[in-house]
């Protein structure tokens, strides 16, 4: 399998291919994801709330972010990994944005960035572009301005709210992104920005007339547990599977039923020697 790169997916948009990503924070899943065939790969600050237990991703640090990508890279090394700029790394200036997306690609090996935003990011989405980082813009439910938004909240679903989505999406795309992510909006609308804009449109919760889908693999996993948005679909339940294994667990290691015979390792000589050596130290 080859790496794909920034011409793979403006090439799919063309052909109506669509992509399937997912969202990735450890070693392990995005080697579970490489193996499965995913065109990319976020490692979304979506870790804080996914992983950390914070209850939502404003805690989450530069540090986190590209301590979790780094693992997530190690774990699929062929794969296009989009590095998500977590709250306050990019929010202060242009200059902090160039820089803290300048270490998702030599600190952790990202091929690209992400941040929320529209309208009022894109300075900061053309500072990094020129910079020569790729950028990926994201609108709709923005989850790290969820406070201002009143919660995390879909939107776009009256024609005020989805004029200020459009005008989003055409800054986003005017400052030089290369893709965006629409999250949580009303279908119609993710299909209008797929058809308008000339770069390739992914939606989380927002419809399947698009250029693909994304989840949260905490969500549609059946990990995370404090709740679960409407637009998931749940594929396994890793929650209840691993409940289910430690109780097991629990229950033989009280009965004596583990470890068995084989689980140790035999000894080599004689039972008679070993008593023997026992028998020095008694
Ligand atoms: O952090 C994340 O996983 C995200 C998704 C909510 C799109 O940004």
């Amino acid at each position: 399998m080859s790496k794909k790169n920034v011409l793979d997916f403006i090439r799919m948009k063309k052909e109506g291919e669509k992509v399937a990503w997912v969202t990735a924070y450890d070693f392990p899943m995005g080697m579970f994801a490489e193996q499965a065939g995913m065109d990319m790969i976020l490692v979304g600050d979506s870790l804080g709330m996914v992983l950390l237990g914070y209850k939502d991703t404003i805690p989450v640090t530069m540090e986190d972010c590209l301590s979790h990508c780094r693992a997530v890279r190690r774990g699929a090394p062929k794969t296009w990994i989009v590095g998500d700029m977590p709250f306050g790394s990019y929010q202060t200036s242009d200059e902090d944005a160039v820089k803290n997306a300048v270490r998702f690609l030599k600190e952790a090996d990202m091929d690209c960035i992400k941040l929320e935003g529209g309208v009022r990011v894109a300075s900061r989405i053309k500072a990094i572009n020129e910079a020569g980082v790729l950028v990926m813009g994201h609108i709709g439910l923005t989850p790290q301005s969820a406070g201002q938004l009143g919660g995390f909240r879909a939107t776009g679903r009256d024609v005020k709210t989805a004029r200020s989505l459009i005008e989003d999406a055409l800054a986003v795309q005017d400052a030089g992104a290369y893709s965006i992510l629409v999250e949580a909006v009303a279908p119609e609308l993710t299909e209008f920005l797929t058809r308008k804009l000339d770069i390739p449109v992914y939606s989380i919760g927002a419809g399947v007339k698009c250029d693909g889908q994304l989840l949260i693999c905490g969500d549609m996993l059946g990990q995370f547990q404090a709740f679960t948005p409407k637009f998931v679909k749940v594929y396994a339940n890793i929650a209840e599977t691993c409940t289910n294994a430690f109780k097991q667990y629990i229950s033989e290691v009280k009965n004596e039923e583990f470890p068995t015979d084989d689980h140790v390792y035999p000894r080599k000589d004689s039972l008679e020697d070993f008593q023997k050596l026992f028998d020095e130290y008694s």
